[in-house]
């Protein structure tokens, strides 16, 4: 029964096409969650806004990111799919943590500072951007959140508020547990290695995105950056080659040192990248075909979401009242 089933969830910002850390991350690890949780995945739009967007853009993209979602195996019928918006209860719930949140807490986050350090101007969301995603955790009570390394710290301040939570007033949230892959965890950049994959890496050639095509992928693999040792061999000072290996490992579940073993006679790059560009696109070939087939059957894509919205509406709704209750506020 699911109700008995533990509870996992997360979500991926609607801010563009989903790419390879994305997907080797996140969904690629979320569709094996399907019939062992009561998985819910959503989409944090309201995350979205903490930096600046064009609003029609967003709704596009937040249509898409369900798509995409779907066309990464997360079965519609096997878990639930939602956006943030639409549910009374993650900003308000983001409020009522944010006053058991210490400032401290927030100007340490790596990715506050990474992403501060980048914008002249820096509005307070951006700062508050992971009490909100506290509040996205705690609200359904979720046992697992599954992501990539980059949001560790942001899933361990949630379960610091759990905790400050119960304490201050009484048992109320499941302390949540952070779920996080070794291999795909942290897929880094083409071309400068050293900075992870990202959607806003400008640089031609850096990101491959779950939709490019064959000849795109190969084209990326191709002109990906490596060093002139000419040994494909991982290690962590070589982050080029480090990077495609564990790309590689990734993709197609071999271990690292078997890996390592099996290209130890290659003498330069090329041939191992023809094969990786090859598991690529037999990995994303699929999903970008079923992409494409359904982006643009948005009574499909809304029917989803309405049917996920009225699943974890009550629920959110009744985390609410409970936490209200316990902190003072009159009954509504
Ligand atoms: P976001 O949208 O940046 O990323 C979505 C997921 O992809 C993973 N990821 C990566 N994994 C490996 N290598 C990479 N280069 C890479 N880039 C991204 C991320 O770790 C993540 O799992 N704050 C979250 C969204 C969010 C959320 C939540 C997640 C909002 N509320 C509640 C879980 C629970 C974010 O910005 O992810």
């Amino acid at each position: 029964m699911d109700t008995q089933k533990k509870i996992v969830l997360t979500g991926m910002q609607p801010t563009g096409l989903l790419h390879l850390g994305n997907f080797l991350g996140a969904a690629n690890n979320w569709k094996k969650m399907l019939d062992q949780y009561d998985c819910y995945f959503f989409i944090p739009n309201q995350h979205a806004i903490t930096i600046p967007q064009v609003p029609a853009h967003l709704r596009s993209a937040t249509l898409n990111c369900v798509a995409q979602y779907i066309a990464c195996g997360l079965d519609p019928q096997r878990c639930t799919i939602f956006v943030q918006s639409h549910i009374v209860g993650h900003t308000e719930l983001a409020w009522v943590l944010g006053c058991l949140t210490p400032l401290g807490q927030l100007y340490r986050m790596h990715q506050f500072k990474d992403k501060s350090a980048k914008r002249e101007n820096i509005y307070s969301g951006l700062l508050y951007y992971p009490v909100l995603m506290a509040a996205d955790i705690l609200l359904y009570n979720a046992d697992f959140v599954p992501t990539g390394e980059d949001q560790r710290q942001h899933v361990e301040l949630a379960r610091d508020l759990a905790e400050r939570f119960n304490a201050t007033y009484s048992p109320t949230f499941t302390v949540p547990a952070p779920l996080i892959e070794t291999t795909g965890a942290r897929v880094m950049s083409l071309k400068s290695p050293e900075h992870k994959m990202s959607k806003s890496d400008s640089a031609d050639g850096a990101t491959i995105y779950i939709t490019d095509k064959p000849e795109t992928i190969r084209k990326k693999i191709i002109s990906a950056v490596t060093d002139s040792e000419n040994k494909i061999a991982s290690h962590p000072e070589r982050p080029g080659i480090f990077n495609l290996l564990n790309i590689y490992c990734a993709v197609t579940g071999i271990q690292l040192e078997a890996a390592e073993a099996k290209f130890k006679d290659y003498t330069g790059y090329a041939a191992f990248k023809e094969e990786l560009a090859e598991v690529l696109i037999k990995l994303l070939d699929p999903i970008r075909e079923k992409y494409e087939a359904i982006k643009e059957d948005k009574e499909y894509l809304y029917a989803v979401i309405r049917k996920g919205n009225e699943k974890v509406q009550p629920i959110a709704y009744k985390t609410l009242s409970k936490v209200y209750h316990k902190v003072g506020f009159l009954e509504r």
